[in-house]
């Protein structure tokens, strides 16, 4: 079991200033437990062909081989990541690139919708549709493994600077949409690389600098199983082939030698039939390393040697089994089998040389058949959530004045080509042009707006390479084209002038995020001057937010002046289309929050910032999951603080009726205290996705126009948070219509994790069960007796 040391809770309540500064890592051994030895893949049945090949394969490789290709190489492509090959055996090594929102840093790909937008779909059909199609890009350049998608951060930190990969906080709607996105990209022919396992929840002190160690997430063994580990075990379920490890430490073991996490839980408690690569540099020890179970260190490893040379020697002299270097070898080989990748897959990194300007064939990547998922994605992750006055839709405005930095596409656009050719930087790449924004200048680490233009997605290497933006102001041109209407706008000033005859005042701001750094904080001075100072002056403004993450408007929500607000997240390439056929009801909204906006950040576990180093633990930054499954609603809940807007809330241009609960136990449900014996299949035991009871409600279209209602089912299990969403659905209802929406509740869903058994328990009892439109509105209510 894994548990706090209870000398450092001893110390913890000691004076900190009376105590030394921790200065040898062996004050930590012990905290999380010892799992040995590493598990060999075990090829159950929907891997046994694949682990079958891999076998007879392997065994015809010579240890150096074997050893080899356990490595990263300088790639000679674009890849992110090569690993070594075996060129006797027509073995061609592996390609692995970034990320989960679009292939990085080439040409003649697309960019997608953000993992935060995906998560504010709430579509699990679109969210597979746009995996099969973004996997087929990373399929035609040649890369094996796509790195992603995001599961953690889960977003318990509400400044995480890498939240907006994600999908949400939630873990079973991020577990559900990340399911879906891995199954896509499989479908497609590329391996996921599920990432970063796991509680890599803050960018500060992600990674040792100088004597400080990496920060260390302390997880107690329930909140593991019941949060942070959920939506892996649905990523792997779904059949994901590699997890990457992540930076950080848990219980104060660095993730990519933590025996416990990789032997014990991923290998062994999960069936994790793939392999483990670290993240970049994420590796820090040799044997302890391959022996926790870590399969391939990325980019290179010093430890391991340049070609594997190192686990030769451990080998021959002893230190190590020849079978765990078996097991790597096999594991790798295993996924580029499954995922067919034997067969017609291009040259790895094909069309995508080590910098974009090299001469290279180009390899055209966008299926034109993408088109309209990429649209439909940028759609469905707009979240409205205020609309008074009939601001919206709009009706061919005589004037429409258009106000903000984040309007128009960002002028390097204009010279950099359409390509995220600087890793995301270009968002607010130069310093130049950030000069008319004083306040910005000598902020430490990753501003908090790009103030040089609409932002797509966030920065870093889940940054993505577009093709084209369509920014808000381009589209907004065009449809005034259409509709006869003048445009005013100025981007520049933060008390912009307002022709008093203008029909309504449209406002774009946004909230920047990157890799790196977390967020300074969850709204900005600027901005919110911005939004106030229009709305002093327009009657009828309308706040559009580019969002990289939880933005808060109680700066100005209540201005009776401010009509109209949007969290429009981070919708790829098609922003601007998809939003002026939402702005102008062309399209309904859809989309509903994937997180909790609160009035304060003081209302976040946490006040929503990061752990520090503070003393005795300095050089060893601590960060303590004390709060449990308590983040974002459950922590509301528990807490009884009043959101703005609570999680699951989102606004159309209709309205809805929920009525009809049937709660309906299936046959034959045991509550066991023990799960009935059952196979481990990739995810868990398999009896956990039995489903044990199914629920249906109707939901009415009561308004006049035809959109998609999101039906939300939240379960209080026994001893647990008052609610956690165990079922959600999207259809369109038609005007004056209504539908059945049915949720399936499995075994897992009702199941907490008992720390004693080291097993899930499905308890007897009464479950409180609720259907509604979001965490807060849920009007039906009954229970299910187990
Ligand atoms: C570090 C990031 O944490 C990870 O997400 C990414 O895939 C690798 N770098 C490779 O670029």
């Amino acid at each position: 079991m894994v548990s706090f040391s209870p000398w450092r809770i001893l110390l913890l309540s000691a004076s900190a200033a009376a105590i030394a500064n921790i200065t040898d890592d062996s004050y930590f051994y012990g905290q999380s437990p010892p799992v040995y030895p590493s598990p060999p893949m075990p090829g159950s049945s929907s891997w046994a062909a694949a682990h079958a090949k891999a076998v007879a394969l392997v065994s015809q490789m010579t240890l150096e081989e074997k050893a080899n290709i356990t490595v990263g190489y300088s790639p000679l492509t674009g890849c992110s990541g090569e690993t070594g090959s075996v060129p006797r055996l027509n073995w061609p090594g592996l390609c692995l690139s970034d990320a989960g929102n679009g292939l990085r840093a080439t040409d003649f790909v697309n960019g997608w919708p953000s993992g935060i937008h995906v998560g504010a779909s709430w579509d699990k059909n679109l969210a597979y549709q746009r995996a099969l199609h973004m996997g087929g890009e990373f399929k035609t350049k040649g890369v094996h493994v796509a790195l992603g998608p995001v599961v953690a951060p889960l977003g318990r930190v509400a400044e995480g600077g890498r939240n907006w990969e994600g999908i949400s906080n939630d873990p079973y709607l991020c577990g559900s949409l990340a399911g879906e996105t891995v199954r896509g990209i499989q479908e497609a022919g590329v391996t996921t690389s599920v990432k970063h396992y796991i509680g890599y929840e803050q960018e500060t002190n992600r990674n040792p600098a100088g004597d400080v160690a990496s920060v260390s997430a302390n997880i107690d063994d329930k909140t593991l199983h019941e949060l942070y580990l959920w939506p892996f075990a649905d990523a792997l379920h779904a059949g994901a082939g590699c997890i990457m490890c992540s930076y950080n430490r848990v219980n104060n073991s660095y993730s990519c030698q933590n025996s416990k996490l990789l032997n014990g839980i991923l290998k062994t408690e999960l069936g994790f039939e793939g392999f483990v690569v670290s993240d970049w540099g994420g590796q820090h020890t040799g044997l302890a390393s391959a022996e926790a179970g870590l399969d391939v260190a990325m980019p290179s490893s010093s430890f391991w040697g340049s070609t594997g040379q190192n686990l030769l020697q451990a080998v021959n002299n002893g230190s190590l089994v020849e079978s765990r270097v078996t097991d790597m070898a096999t594991r790798i080989v295993a996924s580029w089998y499954q995922m067919g990748q034997d067969s017609g897959f291009p040259a790895g990194g094909v069309g995508m040389p080590s910098a974009f300007y090299k001469p290279h064939t180009p390899v055209y990547a966008r299926d034109p058949s993408s088109k309209e998922f990429l649209v439909d994605g940028a759609l469905e992750g707009h979240v409205l959530v205020k609309n008074i006055n009939n601001a919206l839709p709009l009706q061919k405005p005589k004037l429409l004045s258009v106000f903000g930095y984040d309007a128009p596409a960002p002028p390097e656009m204009n010279v950099g080509g359409p390509n995220d050719l600087l890793g995301g930087t270009w968002f607010y790449g130069y310093e130049s042009e950030l000069d008319y924004l004083p306040f910005l200048e000598g902020l430490p680490g990753t501003p908090q707006i790009a103030a040089n233009g609409t932002i797509i997605s966030g920065g870093g290497s889940g940054a993505n390479a577009p093709a084209y933006i369509s920014a808000p102001f381009d589209a907004i041109k065009e449809q005034a084209y259409e509709d006869g209407t003048s445009l005013y706008w100025d981007f520049l000033n933060v008390a912009p002038t307002v022709d008093t005859s203008t029909d309504a005042c449209l406002v774009f701001i946004n909230a920047f995020a990157s890799e790196g750094d977390d967020r300074a904080g969850l709204h900005d001075d600027y901005s919110d001057a911005l939004i106030k100072n229009v709305a002093a002056s327009c009657p009828n403004t309308i706040v559009t937010i580019h969002n990289a993450g939880i933005r808060l408007v109680d700066q100005w929500i209540e201005n009776p002046n401010i009509t109209a607000v949007i969290f429009a997240h981070l919708p790829g390439q098609d922003s601007g289309r998809a939003l002026v056929q939402l702005l102008y009801g062309q399209q309904s909204f859809s989309g509903k929050l994937p997180y909790t906006v609160a009035k304060n950040e003081s209302d976040y576990t946490n006040g929503g910032k990061p752990s520090l180093a503070e003393a005795p633990y300095t050089y060893f930054p601590q960060s303590d999951f004390s709060e449990g499954l308590y983040i974002d609603y459950k922590y509301f809940d528990q807490k009884n603080i009043t959101p703005r807007y609570e999680f699951g809330f989102g606004l159309t241009y209709t309205t809805f009726s929920y009525s009809d609960l049937e709660i309906n136990k299936l046959d034959g449900v045991s509550t066991a205290p023990t799960p009935p014996p059952s196979p481990v299949i990739p995810g868990g035991i398999a009896s956990l996705w039995d489903v044990v009871a199914q629920v249906t409600a109707t939901v009415t279209n009561t308004g006049n126009v035809t959109c998609a209602e999101i039906a939300q089912l939240y379960v209080g299990i026994p001893g647990g948070p008052v609610k956690q969403l165990r079922g959600f659905s999207k259809i369109g209802v038609p005007a004056g219509g209504n539908v059945t929406f049915e949720f399936d509740l499995m075994r897992r869903d009702l199941s907490t994790w008992d720390t004693c058994s080291q097993g899930w328990v499905l308890q007897g009892g009464s479950y409180n069960i609720w259907v509604g439109a979001s965490s807060r509105n849920l009007p039906l209510e009954g229970t299910l007796t187990l």
